[in-house]
């Protein structure tokens, strides 16, 4: 759908076919949304319309509000509709025999012929009706014109700016692109929000004017209305990749290299004496929660996790999991569950490590308790350096005592770094050890370096104290070390070599590495 063949410095176009919609299926569309918003209200929680009574509502709301006259039926060719509606049937293949109400009408092969007969008109009539109903379905449940888009896996985000601006998608080869999809009308658009507030039992007006949530898919969303936006409503959907980057993509993208990766695995496996605690840092959309998620690829399938989350987006391939996510107020402004609660309440449940997906206020202090009695964590923060990330650590409102900040072993550094064609790359730009605390100041250490002339990701040469712990705690030598990381290192190129990237391939090979890992070299010798 996209067009790649623009001009490099122009922004590239990305065209989306909207379904049309007469005046007279608008205003139609209009009365069914209401009529469905009313009968939501009325029925309270107890509002639960399965898709099959949703199809059937639309139909008969068509049937009896439709002034079919005013349709002119002769421009309606039933083989072009029946056929919108094979590939319509394809795609609700899996919800509940939705295709008996489509085809309920199916005689028509005997009438077709028949033109002027009163069979075919009726036909006719009747293919209109389920064509319509099959398109008002789409939009109320769906997310009318924006659904191509989300359907789009090619796309990291979509973005509506406010009314009589073109939506713009960002395109994961492409770059920033700008649809030829514009909102008109501001009324529009907060009936896409409010479709999806009411999808996500979330509400979003005056008082409350922002939405954060997810969609059914996954996706991430947030929408503003006025008072807080400007220039009429926004929406920003963060897509939710259904095939998550592994540990093996991100060497791909070069976003790490194997020797990275290798010490990572290392440090988050700490031979299973001193497992890692990590932080990962860095900007808006950098890809924090995506290496965090690919660091977990390495966690020893023996320990017990539990994640904690303002809105569920880590798709961890672990077995032992608990997954929590927070919950806002609801409408009487009861019944919230912050952050901090879950991750008291993680603390007594046993686990060997807490990952928290964005850490940024009070429940710092308890997650940095936590890792100072002996717990390991992983977590993502927003900060555009390590030193930042210690500033913001140790600031309001996380207010982390300094002598708690030791308990961080790893600060990983991760940058979108935008190319001159508008596509971005993401790269881990630093790795750093907090060393200690002298004189009331933090010391780091970086170890990783990144340089941006080769592209590459470079050790510094000084040696880690998160290494250095293994080693002492396990009685092992630094020498044997280097050697464990040579050999991880190995089994990491093998996969790479071998396109072995998926979550399952990626669990077996390392399961063998445990098992016996002078084996599982030796089998894979000169392959890699
Ligand atoms: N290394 C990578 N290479 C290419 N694309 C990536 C990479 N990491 C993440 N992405 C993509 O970038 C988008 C943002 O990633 P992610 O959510 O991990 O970032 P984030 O830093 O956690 O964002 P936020 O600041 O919103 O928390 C996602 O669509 C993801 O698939
Ligand atoms: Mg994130």
């Amino acid at each position: 759908m996209a067009n790649k063949s623009k001009q490099k410095n122009y922004m590239k176009e990305y065209k989306v076919t909207k379904p049309n919609f007469s005046q007279i299926e608008e205003k139609l569309l209009k009365e069914l949304r209401n009529e469905l918003v009313d009968l939501a209200i009325s029925s309270g929680n107890n509002f639960n319309l399965n898709k099959k009574a949703l199809i059937q509502n639309i139909k008969n709301f068509i049937d009896l509000k439709l002034p079919l006259n005013s349709i002119n039926l002769n421009s309606i060719n039933p083989n072009i509709n029946l056929s919108i509606y094979n590939n319509e049937k394809d795609n609700l293949k899996s919800e509940n025999n939705i295709n008996e109400i489509i085809y309920e009408d199916s005689d028509y092969e005997d009438n077709i012929n028949n033109d002027n007969s009163y069979e075919n008109e009726n036909l006719k009539k009747n293919t209109y009706i389920n064509d319509l109903t099959n398109k008002f379905y789409q939009e109320i449940i769906g997310y009318g014109s924006l659904d191509p888009l989300i359907k789009d896996d090619d796309l990291e985000e979509i973005m509506i700016i406010g009314v009589r601006k073109p939506v713009f998608v960002y395109h994961r080869d492409l770059g920033m692109m700008k649809t030829n999809l514009i909102f008109k009308k501001e009324e529009d658009i907060l009936t896409l929000i409010d479709t999806i507030a009411r999808q996500i039992n979330r509400r979003i007006d005056q008082e409350s004017p922002i939405l954060d949530g997810r969609l059914l898919d996954g996706s991430r969303v947030n929408a503003t209305i006025s008072p807080i936006s400007a220039d009429g409503p926004s929406l920003t959907i963060r897509k939710f990749k259904k095939d998550p980057l592994t540990i093996i993509d991100l060497i791909k993208l070069k976003t790490m290299n194997t020797r990275l990766g290798a010490f990572f695995w290392l440090c988050v496996d700490g031979l299973g004496v001193k497992p890692a605690n990590i932080i990962i840092s860095g900007g808006t959309s950098s890809g924090k929660t995506t290496t965090l998620n690919s660091l977990t690829n390495f966690i020893n399938p023996r320990e017990r996790l539990i994640s904690i989350e303002d809105t569920l987006e880590l798709q961890i391939n672990h077995q032992h999991l608990l997954r929590m996510e927070t919950r806002p107020k609801n409408i009487e402004q009861k019944g919230e569950l912050k952050m901090d609660d879950l991750v008291k309440n993680a603390l007594r449940q046993r686990p060997d490590r807490i990952i928290v997906g964005e850490v940024r206020g009070t429940e710092a202090i308890t997650l940095f308790t936590a890792l100072n009695t002996g717990h390991s964590g992983f977590g993502t923060l927003h900060a555009n350096s390590s030193r930042e990330t210690i500033t913001r650590l140790i600031n309001h409102p996380m207010n982390v005592p300094k002598i708690m900040i030791s308990a961080i072993d790893l600060i990983i550094m991760e940058n979108r770094i935008y190319k001159s064609d508008g596509v971005s790359i993401r790269r881990i730009t630093e790795v750093s050890e907090v060393v200690g605390v002298e004189e009331n100041n933090i010391q780091l250490n970086k170890i990783f370096n990144w340089n941006p002339k080769t592209d590459e990701i470079e050790n510094i040469g000084i040696t880690s104290k998160t290494l250095r712990n293994i080693s002492e705690t396990r009685g092992t030598s630094m020498k044997e070390i280097e050697e464990e990381i040579t050999n991880r290192e190995i089994l990491l190129k093998y996969l790479l070599k071998n396109n072995l990237r998926s979550n399952e391939k990626i669990g077996e090979i390392f399961k063998k590495y445990y098992q016996d890992k002078d084996e599982i070299l030796d089998e894979i010798k000169g392959n890699y």
